[in-house]
């Protein structure tokens, strides 16, 4: 993941992006405090929880994006700094001495953990992390299947201009996004290099910038059992930030979960040492 050399773009991209920091600013309201959010970048959507006074914790494993967060801190009021705590460190382990009544993954963090062993792994430091009654959250993409099927498997990358041109604040340069991603059916892995394209007033291209960026993608059930088997039970599932229900494909899924109560757990333990003893009874037959 190329987040280094993201970090000085990042910002610029999603200044204008505003869509989902309001749903976690609620849900940061709703839960006991403190939230930590997994992957909090430069603070996107953190500080918006801070601001609106919820305390939330970040961790992030990439220095430079971190370093963005921090001096975004030092600017803020000491009321609101008072409620941030960064952390570098890596969202497949993590031991922060800390419960939280929400931890939460945004913008797709989850879809960085490539492998079964790291998605369990995360899921097991989160487990470890959240209030009994606590609330994680965990947003993907819902890949849009139809697309998918219509393309060849890692054949011919998309080649699109991206949503998301923007205006550099301190050159007044207009950059351009493009990218090529393939879509690698059997690993369900999302391989993307995005362009940035720096434009002068008289339209020559004066810099370009790429970003690669790998992602695994989740369908909505395989999600659905991950969750059950790291011992949490999904709660709600929603399309969007407004709280619709998941709809067309191509968009998103908001997973809401919360761990396994006392019962939940009972029942699973109690079905494991049924089939074990199963098990040993047809060895010793
Ligand atoms: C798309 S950015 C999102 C930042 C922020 N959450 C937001 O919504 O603007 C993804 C972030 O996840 C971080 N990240 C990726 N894998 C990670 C891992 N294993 N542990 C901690 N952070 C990770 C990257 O360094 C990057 O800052």
């Amino acid at each position: 993941m190329d987040y280094q050399a993201y970090s000085h773009i990042y910002d610029d991209e999603y200044r204008d992006y505003t869509d989902d920091a309001q749903f976690y600013v609620r849900w940061g309201r709703r839960c006991n405090p403190p939230a930590l959010e997994l992957g909090c970048g430069t603070g996107r959507i953190l500080f918006a929880l801070a601001q609106a006074g919820c305390p939330v914790w970040g961790l992030d494993m990439c220095g430079p994006m971190l370093d963005k967060a921090r001096a975004k801190l030092a600017e803020l009021p000491a009321d609101v700094a008072r409620r941030v705590k960064l952390l570098e460190g890596d969202m497949r382990e993590f031991d922060l001495d800390q419960e939280f009544g929400l931890i939460y993954l945004p913008f797709r963090e989850f879809m960085h953990l490539h492998h079964e062993e790291d998605q369990l792994n995360c899921l097991d430091s989160i487990h470890r992390h959240l209030s009994p009654n606590g609330r994680l959250i965990i947003n993907l993409y819902d890949i849009d299947m139809i697309a998918l099927v219509q393309r060849n498997d890692n054949t011919v990358p998309l080649i699109r201009q991206h949503g998301g041109d923007y205006t550099d604040p301190i050159t007044g340069h207009k950059v351009y996004l493009s990218s090529a991603t393939n879509y690698v059916h059997r690993t369900q892995m999302m391989q993307e290099e995005r362009f940035y394209d720096r434009v002068d007033p008289s339209g020559a291209v004066v810099d370009r910038r790429m970003v690669t960026i790998s992602q695994r993608w989740f369908f909505r059930w395989e999600m659905h059992h991950l969750l059950h088997r790291a011992n949490f039970r999904v709660h709600e599932l929603f399309g969007g930030y407004d709280r619709q229900p998941v709809g067309e494909m191509g968009g998103e899924m908001i997973f809401i979960a919360r761990p396994a109560t006392e019962k939940e757990l009972v029942f699973e333990v109690d079905w494991l040492q049924n089939k074990l003893a199963r098990l040993r009874a047809a060895r010793k037959r």
